[in-house]
């Protein structure tokens, strides 16, 4: 392929954000009374923060009223970004940095496509934001994985074709949203979950430029 840009998912391809989350969920679970697991949180990868607090409601057997809803998403939020606060660049994924590197140096532009509306604080206490020539995140999107906009709205910004672009996720979600985007995908994991992906890869370091111009 005509290799032009490459889009990344940010929590899990390139921070290990889900046990951030993963915390705070189990957080809100214990003072609702109920038990919220490790195995529970892996449906919440790449899933919208009020879809996450369906699922959680869920595995509680939980009813609540919208405004409720509401209310617990931002007591959930406060203690995640609180979290979040204390990352540093140490928390970069392996081959991460690496492979931005070797992207830029090419030409090739760089994006984040994130559902996360905390996306930006995270960028800038990895110190991060510099190594991406389009950051969307959570606040400039209006349909949540797997539609599309994310990927879109990234390639757009980079002024570039989605056919040029490839994308990095971890989540199926994502993976399904780059394939209706018309891109390619490399799937960051294990192959059993990401079947969908154009390859999976278990983390960045053993990618390639070579390799994302053969997809
Ligand atoms: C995604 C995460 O990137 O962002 C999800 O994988 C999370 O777990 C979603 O729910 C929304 O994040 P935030 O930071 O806006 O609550
Ligand atoms: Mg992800």
């Amino acid at each position: 392929m005509d290799l032009k840009g490459c889009i990344f998912d940010l929590d899990g391809v390139i921070v290990d954000t889900a046990k951030y989350h993963f915390l705070a969920w189990k957080r809100l679970a214990d003072e609702m009374g109920f038990d919220f697991t490790e195995h529970d949180n892996e449906a919440l990868k790449g899933v919208s923060r009020m879809a996450s607090l369906e699922i959680l409601l869920h595995v509680g057997g939980v009813k609540k009223a919208e405004d409720e809803k509401i209310e617990l998403a931002t007591i959930k939020n406060n203690w995640y970004v609180e979290y979040i606060s204390h990352m540093t660049p140490e928390e970069i994924l392996p081959g991460s940095l690496e492979l931005l590197r070797s992207l830029r140096s090419e030409g090739i532009l760089t994006a984040i496509g994130s559902a996360s509306r905390n996306a930006g604080m995270i960028l800038d206490g990895i110190k991060l934001r510099d190594m991406f020539d389009a950051i969307v995140d959570g606040n400039k999107i209006h349909t949540a994985k797997p539609d599309p906009e994310v990927f879109l709205k990234g390639a757009e910004e980079m002024r570039l074709a989605p056919e040029n672009c490839i994308v990095f996720e971890d989540a199926r979600a994502g993976i399904e949203a780059a394939i209706a985007a018309g891109m390619r995908c490399v799937g960051i994991g294990k192959p059993d979950t990401l079947a969908r992906a154009s390859i999976v890869v278990p983390d960045l370091r053993q990618i390639t430029i070579q390799q994302l111009r053969n997809l």
